[in-house]
């Protein structure tokens, strides 16, 4: 085959794709309006993570019957980190119900920075399961009867979620161990108060496992996609998590997922979400998509810049928020219809 008749087929396949999807147009012309943008920095107290490349910049937006629309470095891989979360939270609440974890961590925004070494001061508790003191004590809620089965079923929560099997960095692993002392030291303060059992380094190991899973930007859309699917894998029909507690994950994405701008998210985005120091944040429209973007320079909250810009827009233009009354412009399920005739 020439390369003119590749060409031609290359073309041919593209223009079939986006006459499918009008959506994909518009996430193309995202995706080159925020590529350029210069802002942020690679995270770079993890030493391993500044290895990142500044320019990958990835979209995927998947809806609940497992359609997909994704542009740039989607298949980019990179460390799932604090987006971990919310969903060991979610298995947290599995193994315990949620009375015996709210006596282990509270649900309330810190407006702190993520890695602050602050505890509630009347109850000891950590503010919410998002910041890395919550996120510490609710990995030590994962149950099993040894640190292997543990990990195990953590990772097969993920697996259900993801829809494939998960694997750890180990490179990322190893330099967050190694680095770890500020979560260390958060560890041994949860200690001091009985928030968490007397094994700090084996939880720590779950936790610096969970943040160090490898994923991509489409693996972000299908565990956004689950969780706006009410818990159910749209492409895998696997439940990840009990129905009851969809809820209870969503709305701590909703009020704590983007730390100390989760505020001004709430305003102006107005979806359950959870960014994480590797580049990633993904974003639920609950009982309609998941949206996962990849960019790896974060601002001085730790969210990805061109990821916050990207989601924005999405927002505002197919009237996404929440609460939205008034939206008058495209909807978003119109635009991931193929077009008619
Ligand atoms: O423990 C840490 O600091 C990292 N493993 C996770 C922090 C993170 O992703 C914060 N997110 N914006």
């Amino acid at each position: 085959m020439s390369t003119d008749g590749t060409n031609y087929l290359d073309a041919l396949v593209t223009k079939l794709k986006s006459a499918a999807a009008p959506f994909r147009d518009t996430l193309n012309e995202l995706h080159a309006k925020y590529k350029d943008v210069r802002e942020g920095a690679v995270a770079d107290y993890i030493p391993e993570l500044a290895k990142a490349d500044p320019n990958a910049f990835g979209i995927s937006v998947m809806s609940v019957d497992g359609q997909v629309v994704e542009v740039g470095d989607h298949q980019q891989l990179f460390s799932l980190q604090s987006i971990s979360k919310p969903f060991v939270f979610g298995l947290a609440l599995e193994d315990h119900g949620r009375e015996h974890v709210l006596s282990k961590v509270s649900v309330e925004p810190t407006g702190e920075a993520f890695n602050s070494i602050v505890l509630d001061e009347t109850t000891n508790r950590p503010f919410n399961p998002l910041v890395n003191a919550g996120a510490i004590a609710t990995a030590d809620l994962v149950e099993g009867k040894n640190f292997s089965e543990r990990i195990s079923r953590m990772l097969a929560m993920f697996s259900r979620y993801f829809g494939r099997t998960l694997y750890v960095d180990n490179s990322i692993f190893m330099s967050e161990r190694a680095t770890g002392h500020r979560n260390r030291a958060i560890g041994h303060l949860m200690l001091n108060f009985g928030m968490i059992k007397d094994r700090v380094e084996e939880t720590l190991e779950l936790y610096f496992q969970q943040c160090s899973l490898l994923v991509n930007c489409h693996d972000l859309a299908v565990l956004g996609a689950t969780l706006a699917n009410g818990g159910v894998n749209p492409i895998t029909g696997q439940r990840a998590i009990k129905a009851e507690y969809v809820k209870d994950v969503l709305s701590i994405m909703a009020s704590c997922g983007m730390y100390d701008y989760a505020g001004e998210w709430a305003f102006r985005v107005g979806l359950p979400a959870k960014s994480g120091v590797g580049g990633g944040i993904v974003a639920v429209v609950p009982g309609k998509f998941g949206i996962g973007i990849y960019s790896p320079p974060l601002d001085a909250k730790g969210n990805s810049v061109r990821g916050v810009l990207a989601c924005r827009e999405l927002s505002e233009r197919f009237g996404l928020h929440v609460f939205e009354a008034g939206h008058d412009g495209p909807s978003l399920e119109d635009e991931f219809r193929p077009r008619r005739g």
